[in-house]
């Protein structure tokens, strides 16, 4: 059976007492075939250290060190036992001006520090109205993407803008088709095959159906993520 991915993104939430909580209450009914992940904060990473998860960041630079006041290294990231990175999260393109290439050099940087990369595209409310999605991530991909990368430490998540956190979640037909389509363009242009995840309002009440989808390789959960039960549900579904 393939590897399934449950990867949590904590973006800018919880304290200390919110985290020691989570850790205690955290209790997956999951198989071997499913890897879990949480991306918390930095300053709660190590509340996650030489667990059987997998540590991930949200974020890291494209630089692998020097004068860049607030930056992560990826490399310093993978020496404190990180295992995967976020790449190219929507609020990182909306909030804070990362670009398809941007998001290349970072991937790049994860992979000379040995990291997982999980690349994140997807199209807004008004690329899908005008029947823009397909166009956008071919993009994000062809640009974010090149021939030379380790694809077997790639994941990509698809998370349609409109989707995250709003309880909004596009059809299962949708899903399907958007991740094959996905998959269609890594194999097209770089002849690989990529693990796809689908991101965006993943809750225990939809994701039973989710994972009936057969080419889906996983999700990537926010809001449901923080919470113990709720992430747990989730992970024991995939
Ligand atoms: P929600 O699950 O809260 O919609 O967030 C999705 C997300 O942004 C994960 O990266």
């Amino acid at each position: 059976m393939k590897t399934r991915y449950s990867l949590g993104n904590w973006k800018m939430n919880h304290f200390k007492k919110d985290v020691l909580h989570f850790i205690d209450n955290f209790k997956p009914q999951s198989h071997c075939h499913v890897q879990i992940g949480i991306a918390p904060q930095l300053q709660h990473a190590h509340y996650f250290q030489n667990r059987e998860i997998w540590l991930g960041a949200q974020n890291c630079s494209q630089y692998d060190s020097g004068a860049y006041t607030g930056e992560a290294s990826a490399c310093s990231l993978a020496a404190e036992g990180f295992h995967f990175c976020l790449i190219g999260h929507s609020e990182r393109r909306q909030y804070f001006q990362e670009t398809n290439e941007i998001c290349l050099e970072k991937i790049k940087a994860t992979q000379r520090a040995g990291l997982y990369s999980v690349y994140c595209i997807g199209e807004s409310l008004e690329q899908y109205q005008a029947g823009q999605t397909q166009e956008i991530l071919k993009e994000q991909i062809k640009s974010g993407l090149d021939g030379e990368l380790d694809f077997t430490k790639l994941l990509i998540a698809y998370e349609p803008i409109w989707a995250i956190g709003t309880g909004k979640v596009p059809s299962l037909e949708t899903i399907e088709q958007t991740l094959k389509f996905i998959q269609n363009c890594t194999e097209q242009d770089f002849q690989q095959q990529v693990p796809t995840l689908y991101g965006g309002s993943v809750s225990s009440q939809n994701i039973q159906s989710l994972s009936e989808i057969a080419c889906l390789n996983g999700v990537l959960v926010g809001g449901a993520s923080l919470k113990a039960e709720e992430f747990s549900s989730i992970c024991s579904a995939l």
